[in-house]
């Protein structure tokens, strides 16, 4: 069934120009893709080195070498080129002047192992159940409106055993850098992304759902500002 949707790399529109259903009151559909229509020209000069160690583990975490992994959240496919070469990627975005950046780093660097990328909404994605080895999905969770229901659809997509690998910013509990965060939290609509993220939305998500277990959390660089989760479909 997916092999008839992704034959090769390409763009397809369908799902992103679905009407939005989930809409929150901080950050919506609407919101995240004008936002990231400002952010894709600019983004790899602003994002590439500062969240580079975080991609470059999720690649090495989720590698499947002949297997195959969806990267949720793509954006401008700074990660695909971390990943082992047989490992064979499909990537999906809300965005597609972010996804139409993707295809550009795909032909350039001539990522053949890249299946498919399409515009698409990870609360619904267009995959059979249990179709992935893995699943990663890279600084997105702080930026999708509806987390849980994303990471539901993260982990349908995954095969029973299959990892959801996930970084993300988790905001401080206390002290100035939680009162930042506080403060720029006013303006997530407009950078697209929520700063006050706190672990308790996975957390709580992970402990209340039986099909999943947390294998590991690590902090990364730089300065353990960022936080890596490795999550197994039971
Ligand atoms: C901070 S960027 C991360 C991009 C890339 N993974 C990286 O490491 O640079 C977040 C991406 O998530 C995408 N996104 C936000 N909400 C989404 C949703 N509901 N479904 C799919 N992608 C979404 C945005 O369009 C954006 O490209």
């Amino acid at each position: 069934m997916q092999e008839e949707v992704f034959s090769g790399p390409m763009l397809a529109s369908d799902a992103a120009s679905a009407p939005e259903a989930h809409e929150v009151s901080i950050l919506d559909n609407k919101h995240v893709k004008s936002s990231y229509a400002r952010w894709a020209p600019v983004y790899d000069f602003v994002f590439a080195l500062v969240m580079r160690p975080g991609r470059k583990a999720v690649a090495a975490a989720g590698a499947r070498p002949g297997g195959r992994v969806l990267d949720v959240g793509v954006g401008t496919g700074l990660e695909l080129p971390m990943f082992d070469r047989r490992t064979k990627l499909i990537g999906i975005d809300l965005s597609e002047p972010m996804l139409r950046r993707a295809q550009r780093r795909v032909g350039a660097k001539a990522l053949s192992n890249v299946e498919g990328l399409a515009a698409m909404d990870a609360t619904r994605l267009a995959f059979p159940d249990s179709h992935f080895d893995a699943v990663v999905a890279p600084y997105v969770l702080t930026v999708v409106p509806e987390p849980e229901a994303s990471l539901d659809e993260l982990v349908r997509v995954a095969k029973p055993g299959g990892q959801i690998i996930l970084v993300n910013h988790v905001g401080a509990a206390s002290g100035p850098m939680a009162w930042i965060e506080s403060m720029l939290a006013r303006c997530s609509a407009e950078l697209g992304w929520r700063p006050e993220f706190p672990w308790s939305i996975l957390g709580d998500w992970i402990d209340s759902n039986p099909q999943v277990r947390l294998l590991e959390r690590r902090r990364l660089a730089p300065f353990g500002l960022f936080t890596l989760a490795r999550i197994e479909k039971l």
